[in-house]
């Protein structure tokens, strides 16, 4: 599907509504991770330069439809300042006088930012009075939120078909470009690397790579229940155990199309998070242990699989990533996703957090801002703030 391009906008002197995603890691009224403020700047920019009055707005976090200071937007505007250069005025209001007011009175070049959407239960329920109201701040609207584009908001698929002016910011553009070559036409061999705690919520992303990748690598949590499918003992350590057939049908499908799935053959175990962890063959986990990062052998055995892909993806640490203890293993993939001569995706907030950690982000062809964005696209779902961007 071809994106509509915020290139062919008309916006000098015109108000544009400019949806970002700007949900970051906040503590204390502190940012910590600012790559998708980083990754959303030039977008802020490059409207500004054009004599555009940016509107812009994003969520933070899981607010309930109500204020919560803990979620406001405040201490993100003066990081997207400094990453845009511009000064960016922040409102403190979504669709009341204030921000009524402060767009009225913005001049071309002006940027300003909204309060967090989720402040308004409208914008969870895509409720059309909210997509109304924000409808009537602006003339023309730009998505460049991909983190959130599976989202069906009032701010990422309401509101934009209430536009006729409305496009793809570059960072979508971009987002969607290297995750479609990965799809839709992979380089052979193709390698994805999946981890993180769980199979759940990432079902039909598996599903999809198990028919889709030469080599399927599983490290992480989710590795424990195909452990368990396998006949392997995992201690007490995280299962989905309802889900073991699942996973069955995972290895089948990979497997009957001749594709490989690597699992760990040796893991980092413990009794828990604050005891000393030991290497033990993925065979000889102890009833009372805990898988808690994959083994030395397994590092290599990824590395060497990785350096031989054409294609790679990878999303979900391999290990309990933010203990230092048991992060040598997401570390790991890390470095070795940096080595392969292929073209590299990275997506997933703790991956994204791990390249980043490791120094190997610029060694990369495509470090995605989006986490669930990311894996519903790969799996071939349709992406409600995506759709909506089609070329008519
Ligand atoms: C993300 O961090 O994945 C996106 O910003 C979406 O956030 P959400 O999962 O709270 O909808």
């Amino acid at each position: 599907m071809a994106l509509r391009s915020m290139d062919a906008l008309a916006v000098e002197g015109r108000r544009v509504l400019l949806r970002l995603d700007l949900n970051v890691p906040v503590k204390d009224g502190k940012v910590g991770d600012e790559t998708r403020i980083r990754e959303a700047a030039p977008t802020v920019r490059a409207l500004a330069d054009r004599g555009a009055v940016v509107i812009a707005c994003s969520h933070l976090g899981r607010a309930k439809g109500a204020p919560d200071p803990a979620l406001s937007l405040a201490p993100v505007a003066p990081v997207l300042e400094r990453h845009v250069g511009r000064p960016v005025r922040f409102v403190g209001d979504l669709v009341g006088d204030t921000a009524r007011a402060a767009v009225a009175a913005a001049r071309p070049g002006d940027v300003l930012l909204l309060e967090n959407l989720r402040f308004d239960k409208g914008e969870e329920s895509n409720d059309p009075a909210f997509c109304a109201a924000l409808r009537a701040l602006a003339d023309v609207y730009v998505n460049d939120a991909f983190g959130t584009a599976h989202r069906a908001h009032a701010s990422t698929a309401g509101v934009a078909q209430l536009f006729a002016e409305r496009a793809a910011g570059p960072l979508m553009a971009r987002e969607i470009h290297a995750l479609s070559k990965v799809r839709d036409d992979p380089a052979r061999p193709f390698v994805a690397v999946v981890g993180g705690a769980k199979i759940s919520g990432k079902l039909e992303t598996l599903q999809s790579l198990a028919s889709l990748a030469d080599t399927l690598v599983l490290v992480g949590g989710m590795a424990n229940t195909f452990m368990l499918a396998q006949g392997l003992q995992v201690g007490r350590s995280l299962v989905e155990a309802d889900l073991v057939d699942t996973a069955r049908e995972i290895l089948a499908t990979a497997g009957a199309r001749g594709a490989t799935v690597v699992l760990p053959s040796d893991v980092v175990v413990a009794s828990g998070l604050d005891a000393p962890g030991r290497v033990v063959p993925a065979a000889a986990v102890g009833p009372e242990d805990m898988i808690l990062d994959i083994g030395p052998a397994a590092r290599t055995a990824i590395a060497g699989v990785l350096a031989g892909a054409r294609t790679a993806f990878w999303n979900g640490p391999a290990g309990v990533f933010e203990r230092e203890a048991f992060a040598a293993g997401t570390l790991a993939i890390a470095q070795a996703m940096a080595a392969s001569t292929g073209f590299t995706v990275v997506g997933g907030g703790e991956s994204v957090a791990a390249v980043h950690q490791a120094g190997v982000a610029a060694r990369l062809g495509h470090v995605s801002t989006g986490g669930g964005a990311s894996l519903e696209f790969l799996a071939g779902m349709v992406l409600p703030g995506v759709a909506v961007l089609g070329e008519p």
